[in-house]
């Protein structure tokens, strides 16, 4: 039934170290999980590697913040990511770290061979530097306004507003995220990586089946627009590994030392398990090597990766496996909907396994968005696994339990129904080996319908009532567990850890794809428990609001009401807070003695709020919904004793109370008449 057994090394790209894991990860790391566990299943010599990705700046930056050394963050982080993968039951043969001795010396290894072969080149370059910091600036820690439609506190290299890409120096009013400097442009010397040395090869590579069709499109593209030298150095201070060889203190730049630690952390795993590392690295190597990566970090694997692997004399990757990004109800993840969940937040309020069944219900080969649609998720596992699969055995389990002493019976009373569904396994092995998830998992329903259907004619509750069809009974039930077994075979690389309870409960070997084949016959097995309850929607509210307040932990609410939040019907209610906690908050009538626009803040509305005595300005995100003439003279409410806030366009001193999602949807408050401006509000 296998084909031979294969040699397979898998990864899926590497975390990085300093934030956590969350849903949107999860679908990675779920997908190539699935896929590993299937290859295993079917009795090849795969192993899956990864590890965390521990250099640059933001997380030298973020220790820095946090009063710690870079070693402590990542060591802590590390831990928190290997939890989290443990518990979405993801079953890496290692997980390492790019900042440990493997990957130092292998990083070393292909920049010295790229060196030697005349792959490096060097050069001076001009970069923004923050003078305060000492440090020069990476394009996402640059702000300002955007080069073409003036949006402000925009990032170095692209503009969220208008979808414009430029270079940091194109930043109007540029200045510093670390320190709020104005940045300076200052020269120094850099290491680049001669890409277009490998045009020939990347041409023919790119185009010979390593790659989804989609994916080789997009390399077209960049083809055409010329491969460019690729920067792999950066100036101190940087938290990563130094350039060797060189006087200068320079230090590679964390995308060079990333991709390494897959084989960094494979080699770690070749020392506690015996393997040779050459066998599956070496330039003859007869392994499969795949890596599984999300679309926004294609150019790395397909072009750089494969370059700098041929300038050291290594393998190439037998395939690279992209996949899409997640939204969570139709939309990017966001923090204030509540939908930016963290794999911790949802373990506390949800098992893993719908979820992994969620995604392989939604995962296809292509590099697709998915969509966690959170109503959709609950119907869906709760009737396909509970309804359907689970199903299977609850009724037939306790005929078996109540009347047969927990025994099987001798035969199938339909062994070509059973033929059928082993038969079936040929085509989902297909499916789940061409990364056609959501096809397997909707043949393996179809089957969980046959098999329900099978129980639903032999109507083992109206034989039983009748003492000579007894063994009828048996017989069926019998047939429906094993039916039920074959379809946890299958489900297994998806629901390990169900599949593992389903082994006790019918006290059989670990299911394998192969050792389905024999059925369960004249056997004994547990007693019948619960193998997976229904999701209460309840639960993903309550995912959903615990989200919600970790955002509010992390970081405090923002002047202006976002644009981006969710529609209003669906906003859950925050975390419950005291009488004291609300008397904190200083809430008056105010008179709009003056509104105008603010050049260059598109969204942004200057106020100056009369207080009865005292004037406040005030900026707020209302342009979307309010024109300035609009709102002079009237009444509103406002936060009194908001801490003032220094925003680039002035202070703002207080908030307004607007509801709504944002955009055009939003509504001030207005008091009754009889209010006074300065009246507190209560
Ligand atoms: N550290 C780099 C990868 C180095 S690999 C040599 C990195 N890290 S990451 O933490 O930002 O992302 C890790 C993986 O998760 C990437 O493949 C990325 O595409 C994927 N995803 C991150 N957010 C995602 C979604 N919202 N949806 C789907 N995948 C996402 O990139
Ligand atoms: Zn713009």
């Amino acid at each position: 039934m296998t084909d031979r057994a294969r040699k397979i090394l898998v990864t899926s790209a590497l975390p990085y170290a300093n934030g956590p894991i969350h849903i949107g990860h999860l679908v990675e790391y779920i997908q190539t999980d699935i896929w590993v566990r299937f290859q295993k299943l079917r009795g090849h010599a795969c192993y899956y590697v990864c590890a965390d990705d521990a250099h640059g700046t933001p997380i030298m930056l973020r220790a820095q913040a946090e009063g710690i050394t870079p070693e402590a963050l990542i060591a802590r982080v590390g831990r928190e990511h290997r939890d989290d993968f443990a518990d979405f039951l993801i079953g890496f043969d290692h997980y390492h770290s790019t900042h440990s001795p493997e990957n130092r010396e292998l990083v070393e290894t292909l920049y010295r061979r790229n060196r030697d072969g005349g792959h490096i080149a060097t050069r001076v370059i001009e970069q923004l530097y923050d003078p305060e910091r000492g440090m020069f600036l990476p394009d996402r820690f640059i702000k300002g306004e955007c080069p073409r439609c003036g949006a402000p506190d925009q990032y170095g290299d692209a503009c969220e507003a208008c979808g414009a890409t430029y270079s940091p120096t194109d930043l109007k009013h540029p200045v510093s995220a670390v320190s709020g400097a104005t940045p300076v442009p200052k020269e120094s010397l850099h290491y680049f990586f001669k890409l277009g040395d490998f045009e020939p090869m990347l041409r023919r590579w790119t185009r010979a089946g390593h790659l989804q069709e989609e994916v080789q499109h997009k390399l077209d593209e960049w083809f055409a627009e010329g491969l460019k030298e690729w920067d792999i150095s950066r100036d101190p201070p940087y938290f990563g590994f130094r350039i060797p060889d060189i006087e200068e203190e320079k230090y590679f730049y964390v995308w060079m030392d990333a991709p390494v630690g897959y084989m960094a952390s494979f080699k770690a795993l070749c020392a506690r398990e015996g393997l040779d590392f050459d066998a599956w690295w070496g330039p003859d190597s007869d392994a499969e090597l795949y890596h599984f990566i999300g679309k926004d970090i294609i150019y790395f694997h397909a072009l750089f990766w494969p370059a700098m692997l041929e300038g050291a004399g290594f393998r190439k990757p037998t395939a690279i496996f992209a996949h899409g990004f997640l939204t969570v109800d139709g939309k990017k993840m966001s923090k204030s909907r509540g939908t930016f969940i963290k794999a911790r937040t949802w373990l506390d309020h949800l098992p893993p396994e719908p979820l992994r069944y969620y995604f392989a219900a939604k995962l296809g080969p292509g590099i697709d968005d998915i969509d966690l649609n959170l109503e959709d998720f609950v119907q869906r596992v709760n009737s396909d696994l509970v309804g359907k699969v689970v199903n299977i055995a609850s009724r037939c389990a306790g005929f078996i339990h109540k009347r047969f002493g927990d025994r099987l019976a001798e035969a199938l009373p339909a062994p070509d129904l059973y033929a059928t569904f082993l038969q079936a396994g040929e085509e989902i092995a297909r499916l789940y080996e061409a990364r056609e998830f959501g096809h397997a998992m909707r043949e393996i329903m179809a089957l969980a319908d046959a098999a329900n259907q099978y129980i639903d004619e032999q109507k083992p509750w109206v034989r039983i009532k009748q003492p000579d069809q007894a063994p009828e009974v048996q017989a069926i039930c019998t047939q429906g567990l094993n039916l039920f077994r074959v379809l946890m075979a299958y489900l297994k690389p998806v629901l390990p850890a169900m599949a593992e309870r389903v082994e006790a409960f019918l006290r059989c070997a670990p299911l394998t794809w192969i050792n389905i084949r024999e059925p369960l016959l004249s056997h004994t097995i547990e007693r019948f428990e619960p193998l997976m309850t229904r999701i209460d929607p309840e639960r993903v509210a309550a995912v959903l609001e615990a989200s919600r307040a970790d955002l509010a932990a992390e970081a405090p609410a923002p002047a202006a009401p976002s644009a981006s939040a969710g529609p209003p019907a669906k906003e859950p209610i925050a975390p419950e807070i005291t009488i004291d906690d609300f008397a904190k908050v200083d809430l008056r009538v105010a008179r709009i003695a003056k509104a105008e626009q603010v050049a260059g803040a598109d969204r942004l509305l200057r106020l100056e709020l009369d207080l009865g005595g005292e004037t406040r300005q005030v900026f707020a995100g209302i342009r979307s919904a309010y024109a300035p003439e609009d709102l002079v003279g009237r009444l509103t409410v406002m936060v009194a004793n908001l801490k003032p806030r220094k925003m680039r366009f002035g202070v703002s001193e207080g908030m307004m109370l607007a509801a709504g999602p944002g955009g055009k949807d939003l509504f001030l408050l207005t008091p009754d008449a009889g209010a006074e401006p300065g009246m507190r509000v209560r």
